[in-house]
């Protein structure tokens, strides 16, 4: 069954969100070390698209007329995440830590999400009171989310997530 894809901007976002936390939700349920790894493949390939979206096209078409600032603890929040999606993208769902790290991202996109989709001062909520197109946005989001869900099914799959403002140094 073909999956509903809004082409409202925010329904958009929001819907990816209700999806991840789903998958949260599975994980949690999960017992086999195969089930928790297809899970979170899953999570992983998610929200690598879900992040790209938002920071290719979302994030800078609101960024100037919303509190700019909040745009860019979102990058920054969104790098964190992206530390542990490329970690656990190829981590054994038997080795130590797996666990804590899958609840660690988790918690990390709940709050993410709160400030996004917080009550009349979250992200959304000021995106909504600009004049921009969200109708026009959220078709060349889902544009650009049908091209890099192609690429995830394909071999190889999507690169390494790519972090925006944080560099990593190694010890
Ligand atoms: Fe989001
Ligand atoms: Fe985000």
């Amino acid at each position: 069954m073909a999956e509903y894809t809004p082409t409202d901007a925010i329904a958009l976002l929001k819907a990816d969100h209700r999806k991840v936390e789903e998958l949260f939700e599975e994980f949690d349920k999960a017992r086999r070390s195969d089930r928790k790894a297809a899970i979170v493949q899953q999570i992983c390939t998610e929200l690598k698209i879900h992040t790209m979206i938002e920071e290719e096209i979302f994030y800078p078409a609101i960024k100037p007329k919303t509190d700019a600032a909040m745009v860019e603890e979102g990058v920054i929040e969104h790098d964190g995440a992206k530390v542990l999606i490329n970690d656990l993208a190829q981590a054994d769902p038997k080795a130590e830590y797996y666990d804590a790290k899958v609840k660690v991202l988790s918690e990390e996109i709940k709050h993410h999400v709160a400030e996004e989709e917080r009550w009349i001062t979250g992200m959304f909520a000021q995106a909504r009171r600009t004049d921009l197109d969200m109708e026009a946005l959220g078709a060349r989001m889902a544009a650009r989310k049908e091209e890099l869900v192609a690429q995830s099914q394909k071999k190889g799959g999507l690169p390494v997530a790519k972090l925006e403002g944080l560099e990593l140094i190694e010890a």
